[in-house]
């Protein structure tokens, strides 16, 4: 999907052989070899890369990732699609300014409307500070709508579903758009960052739950703390591919009266539109493997 989005890398001399960075990382999954990132670490606006990188899956520095290392680390770790993590670690790679680069450091990819875009789950936007570092007020909203979902339940006993996570990234669309307005700001949000957001909200259930449904508990370890709920009794999805993240659009346009709104928003007009326009850049993954990066 980025690559499709955001066109392949230049290479600044085609024909040519680039030496690869070194790899000097070994990938292996321990996930109790966890810490938070240091000073001299570089952390993105992703919660999953960045919890790979504080497993120590990644580079805990978050720096040199180069494309072969990040598919090693998304497939061993998440059983992510190798295709579908071919194409995350391509646009990781055409996110570093050096276009030379055969590698990335994670802060790279907070470049505004690339992949990363306002409305973010847990992540203040761009125009306000800084969309790198986990913000408890945005992440409050998606946890708001959650706890009033689910009246007189504590955290502990909340788990999530499509139809919810769906009414929390809606929160954050609508609250974001409404700050810029406020503020007198320009507020970009058409339909590349909606595919992006549906995008990030099937990857997260789908990689922290079954069918969307996820202990809250486990949403927020893996927001607030960009740890993987591994001693909490998380285990890797038995499958996580195009079909499972396209599954999860569906059903978080089910009713479609949320749907009715986004398609207006993004100038696309109708649900169908909108439909087809997310399901159907989501299958461009299947057929765009690492051809594409
Ligand atoms: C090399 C691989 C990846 C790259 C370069 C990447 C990059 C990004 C970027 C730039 C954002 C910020 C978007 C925003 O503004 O909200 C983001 C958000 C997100 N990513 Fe990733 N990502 C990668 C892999 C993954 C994977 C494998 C998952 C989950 C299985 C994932 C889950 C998420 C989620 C849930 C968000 C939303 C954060 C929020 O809204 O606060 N990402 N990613």
């Amino acid at each position: 999907m980025f690559s499709k989005l955001f066109g392949k890398k230049k290479d600044s001399a085609e024909g040519t052989q680039h030496p690869e960075v070194p790899v000097t990382h070994v990938v292996e999954v321990k996930w109790d070899n966890w810490s938070p990132a240091g000073p001299n670490d570089v952390r993105s606006p992703c919660p999953a890369i960045n919890s790979l990188a504080n497993h120590n899956i990644l580079p805990h520095s978050g720096k040199g990732i180069t494309k072969a290392m990040a598919v090693e680390a998304l497939t061993k770790s998440f059983n992510i699609d190798p295709k579908i993590a071919n194409v995350f670690a391509a646009s990781g790679i055409i996110a570093n300014p050096n276009h030379d680069a055969h590698s990335f450091d994670l802060n790279h990819v907070n470049k505004h409307n690339y992949i990363e875009h306002d409305g973010s789950l847990s992540r203040g936007d761009a125009a306000f500070g800084d969309g790198v570092k986990f913000d408890q007020e945005a992440f409050d909203m998606v946890l708001k709508v959650y706890r009033e979902a689910h009246p007189g339940k504590s955290d502990d006993e909340i788990m999530t579903d499509w139809g919810t996570a769906a009414h929390a990234r809606w929160a954050r669309i609508t609250a974001s758009k409404e700050e810029h307005e406020k503020e007198e700001k320009t507020w970009i949000y058409g339909i590349k960052e909606a595919i992006m957001s549906y995008g990030e909200t099937s990857l997260c259930l789908n990689l922290l739950g079954k069918d969307g449904v996820a202990p809250l508990q486990w949403v927020k370890i893996f927001f607030e703390q960009e740890r993987i709920p591994y001693a909490e009794g998380w285990r890797p999805p038995t499958k996580f591919d195009q079909a499972d993240l396209n599954h999860g659009y569906a059903e978080m346009m089910k009713g479609g009266e949320l749907g009715v709104e986004e398609a207006k928003l993004v100038g696309i007009g109708t649900l169908v539109g909108l439909k087809a326009a997310i399901l159907g850049l989501g299958a461009s993954f299947i057929k765009t493997p690492s051809s594409e990066s």
